[in-house]
């Protein structure tokens, strides 16, 4: 496996690709990788000839009172994890090669990233487009994988790359879970043993919210009331639990058809998000 760390190396192998006819996926990922993002990798290696990951824990999308410092990093276990899983390459850069001195372009996408994580964590998607912008800049993959369990920021790179012509297709791998229905995230590292048995509930309340709405039910904010109250009743803290159209991620009205329930809530130190998408057609 090719360690990178200079986007001029990433520059030489997409022309070797280019000239030898093959494909390219990249995987953008802060590390501390868990069988999660190993899904996505075996996505990727699915779409395309050769595939890398990037690892970088992005100061841009953390704001000044979030885990920054504490966020998981695991570089070694990274590289054995990759290389079992035959990655052809990982661009590990530092901070200032992504950042250099001078810097000051940043990318927003306002409409998508105006609620949900948007409005409880401000800059944090600028941090994450503008970011991931330069990875697609540099890197010039054909492909790029994200999680589904961030639905908003799939939807806001989706946006992104639409809108400024970046010629990476962009693909969603379906969210990966414990057997108690928990979605794999890096953050379920901050739970206590305790906190670790009660972290299904926010999944409980997705399927419950969604079985209603199967069966019927019309009434969102009702449903988002009895989930968030259900949800403090057992301890956690939720930052929102919104029923949406999965296109605009404003709330939802009774004609839309695609939909997505969005959740962030708080359990001791972790904060979790998950999501559940339905659709009413036929
Ligand atoms: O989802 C993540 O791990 C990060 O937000 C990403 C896409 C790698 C950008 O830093």
């Amino acid at each position: 496996m090719q360690i990178y760390t200079k986007p001029e190396e990433l520059r030489r192998l997409r022309h070797e690709l280019t000239l030898a006819g093959k494909t390219l996926a990249v995987v953008p990922t802060m590390g501390n990788l868990h069988d999660g993002h190993l899904s996505l990798i075996e996505k990727a290696q699915s779409l395309a000839d050769l595939v890398i990951c990037t690892i970088f824990v992005n100061p841009s999308q953390f704001g000044p009172e979030e885990d920054l410092d504490a966020y998981p990093r695991t570089p070694d276990a990274d590289l054995t994890a990759l290389r079992r899983y035959h990655v052809d390459g990982v661009f590990t850069p530092g901070v200032e090669g992504m950042y250099p001195p001078g810097d000051e372009t940043r990318v927003t996408v306002p409409a998508l990233s105006e609620r949900h994580c948007g409005a409880v964590r401000p800059g944090h998607f600028t941090g994450v487009a503008t970011v991931v912008c330069k990875f697609l800049n540099m890197i010039q993959a054909d492909f790029a994988v994200f999680g589904e369990k961030d639905f908003q920021q799939l939807a806001i790179i989706k946006r992104m790359v639409t809108d400024l012509f970046i010629p990476t297709e962009i693909h969603g791998a379906p969210t990966l879970r414990a057997d108690d229905g928990l979605a794999l995230s890096s953050r379920n590292a901050y739970l206590t043993g305790d906190e670790r048995q009660r972290a299904p509930d926010l999944y409980r309340q997705l399927v419950l919210a969604r079985d209603r709405i199967l069966q019927g039910e019309r009434d969102f904010e009702g449903l988002e009331l009895s989930a968030q109250d259900a949800l403090v009743r057992s301890g956690w803290r939720p930052d929102y639990f919104s029923v949406c159209s999965q296109q605009t991620l404003q709330p939802a009205s009774a004609t839309d058809t695609d939909l997505v329930i969005l959740a962030a809530a708080r359990l001791g130190q972790a904060r979790l998000i998950d999501n559940l998408t339905l659709n009413l057609k036929g």
